[in-house]
């Protein structure tokens, strides 16, 4: 069997937090944020738990899917803001959903964590242990931001995204490549009990150089060009580090949906909370070639080609 998506749902916050307010907070203005970084404003969770935003967005997507809770017989979350250390996130989903056929575990790759996660549900699907799997992504950004360090305060936001994997006939998800470099680490920590460190000139190098090379091996292995593909879904790092890599691929803009204007920086759930906006936009048609792209701390990337509808 091989894996499809057939539902997505996502959830962000109601509080928005402005370039303006920052602006009150940190030594910054709108102009050099937007400029920089192409944020405008992000959602911050003012109240409530990583998993409260986890749950909503996990309902969105069995209703979008049309199928029960009971039905979930695998959950993947991706989290690098948990609320607890244990019960992991997963199960304190299945118990807010009502899933309880399913097996549930946590992944955690920042913001490479949909694309992680999706390929667990590719791998686990194809290997026949499991035909429904719910992957829920959620990240409260705010909780581990320095807010006196204008450097990365400006960056993130809060929110979650979730999609529903069914096994089938069709290749919806179709290749996938992971890549790993623990050894430069230490560009993007956020150490237990403290707050994000980053080195942001290098962590915008290590993405333009390694998700163009990525993405054109996920093209080669599809048998796909990079003509193909409808929607190139990045992850919501920073409009600067997508534009880059358009320019390198030679990618219209057209084809790029964006949402770090408004949500800022998610982490893992960034691309997730972007397919349910595309998705529920009626953006995407049925045989729309996709490729999504998440990279960040590990250092951590991965890029998958996926045909919707299927
Ligand atoms: N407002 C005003 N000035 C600022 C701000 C701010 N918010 N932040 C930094 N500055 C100042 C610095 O202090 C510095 O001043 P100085 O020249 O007097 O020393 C000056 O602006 C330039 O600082 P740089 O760090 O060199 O700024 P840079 O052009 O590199 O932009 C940025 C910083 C936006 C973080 C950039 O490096 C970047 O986009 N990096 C990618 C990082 C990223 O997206 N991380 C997300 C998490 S990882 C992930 O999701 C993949």
């Amino acid at each position: 069997m091989k894996a499809t998506i057939i539902g997505t749902g996502s959830y962000i916050p109601e509080y928005i937090l402005t370039n303006q307010e920052l602006s009150t907070m940190v030594e910054t203005d709108d102009e050099w944020i937007v400029t920089r970084t192409g944020i405008s404003e992000r959602r911050i969770q003012k109240s409530g738990d990583v998993a409260d935003m986890a749950v909503n967005a996990a309902l969105k997507a069995l209703d979008n899917a049309g199928i029960n809770s009971e039905d979930i017989d695998l959950i993947i979350a991706a989290t690098s803001t948990p609320d607890y250390l244990f019960p992991n996130c997963s199960s304190i989903i299945q118990k807010n959903t009502g899933a309880i056929n399913a097996v549930c575990f946590d992944i955690s790759a920042a913001c490479s964590g949909f694309i992680m996660a999706l390929s667990a549900a590719k791998a686990y699907i194809e290997a026949g242990m499991y035909k429904k799997v719910l992957i829920v992504c959620s990240e409260k950004m705010s909780g581990i931001t320095d807010w006196k360090d204008r450097s990365t305060c400006i960056l993130f936001g809060d929110g979650a995204g979730a999609c529903v994997v069914e096994s089938s006939e069709q290749e919806g998800v179709k290749s996938v490549d992971l890549h790993n470099e623990g050894m430069l680490g230490e560009v993007l920590t956020a150490k237990r009990n403290e707050n994000i460190v980053m080195n942001g000139q290098e962590v915008f190098k290590f993405a333009v150089k390694k998700v163009p090379q990525s993405i054109l091996q996920t093209l080669e292995a599809a048998n796909l060009t990079t003509e193909d593909i409808d929607w190139y879904l990045f992850h919501q790092a920073n409009a600067r580090i997508t534009a880059t890599i358009a320019k390198r691929l030679k990618v219209p803009d057209e084809k790029i949906p964006m949402n770090v204007d408004k949500c800022g920086n998610t982490s893992a759930a960034s691309v997730a909370i972007l397919l349910d906006e595309v998705n529920r936009k009626g953006m995407l048609k049925k045989g729309d070639k996709l490729m999504l792209a998440g990279f960040g701390s590990g250092l951590t990337w991965g890029t998958m080609a996926i045909e919707w509808g299927i």
